[in-house]
């Protein structure tokens, strides 16, 4: 595989969700004393296929709940399919949930070093970077104080700046930059320019037409977890509003 390719075969991801099932008191009672639970399995991401080129930039759209956040966290690593196949190759710098990968009680300081580590940069590497990613987030200040006492748009400004500086061969964006302020915002539309024409892998989640379509030529559509549409943004973005008008199926849940 070439570094920046993404092959996604057949990829299903389920959750476990467990419920008691009770319907009176004493079964309440029973249940618990046994430990007794039911699980259902919920298919959050079901028969996707994705091949995405080194240097493509695809926008995923759908619905809250299509299973966007899923599918991404399957293509960083942090998930793995329970059917299917995911292929990466390359350094992936994953934008994915505010402050992922950042420990609440260190100052954004530290957390830069614990980034960095996670992407697997030494200390002395994240020396090198540490001004310039300081500098990005313009946090100035604050960069001392412990991360729990930051804003949302703030976390943003930390996890983009961060992430537009450790080299990645695929570049994640799951929604964060919505939080940002509007400068900030398009501050990191120009870095993901940059990167686009540097040839880096681009994968973005918007609920957003015009950000998606300044940064996508190709957005694929999730509804309900499976792949509905994938290909030129304007196409897809009229799948997504006809979706959104028809009724919804029901949830993909089995006993198990
Ligand atoms: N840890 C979890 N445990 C159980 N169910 C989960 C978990 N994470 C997500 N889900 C469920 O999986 C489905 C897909 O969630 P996901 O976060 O991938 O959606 P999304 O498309 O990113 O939505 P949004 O637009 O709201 O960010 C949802 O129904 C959600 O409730
Ligand atoms: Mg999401």
């Amino acid at each position: 595989m070439r570094n920046g390719e993404i092959r996604v075969r057949d990829a299903g991801v389920c959750y476990r969700l467990y419920r008691e099932k009770v319907s009176t008191l004493k079964e309440a009672v029973v249940n618990r004393f046994r430990h007794l639970r039911s699980a259902e399995i919920f298919w959050a991401v079901r028969h996707v296929s994705l091949e995405i080129e080194p240097g493509e930039a695809i926008a995923l759209v759908g619905h809250n709940g299509s299973g966007k956040s899923t599918l991404l966290k399957t293509i960083a690593g942090v998930l793995m399919p329970d059917e299917g196949e995911v292929f990466v190759q390359g350094r992936i710098s994953p934008m994915i949930e505010l402050g992922a990968g950042f420990d609440p009680e260190l100052s954004g300081r530290d957390n830069i070093f614990l980034n960095g580590a996670l992407l697997g940069f030494s200390r002395k590497q994240m020396e090198g970077k540490f001004d310039r990613i300081v500098a990005f987030s313009e946090l100035g200040d604050f960069i001392d104080m412990p991360i729990k006492n930051y804003s949302s748009g703030m976390y943003a400004r930390l996890g983009f700046a961060i992430a537009q500086d450790v080299e990645p061969d695929i570049l994640i964006v799951d929604e964060v930059l919505a939080v940002g302020d509007e400068r900030f915002q398009e501050k990191c539309k120009a870095r993901i320019r940059d990167f686009r024409s540097a040839g880096i892998t681009f994968c973005f989640v918007s609920h957003n037409y015009e950000a998606a379509r300044e940064l996508c030529p190709r957005a694929a559509v999730l509804h309900h977890g499976r792949l509905a549409f994938d290909g030129p943004i304007g196409q897809a973005w009229e799948r997504y509003r006809e979706l959104e008008r028809g009724p919804a199926p029901g949830p993909q849940i089995e006993a198990s």
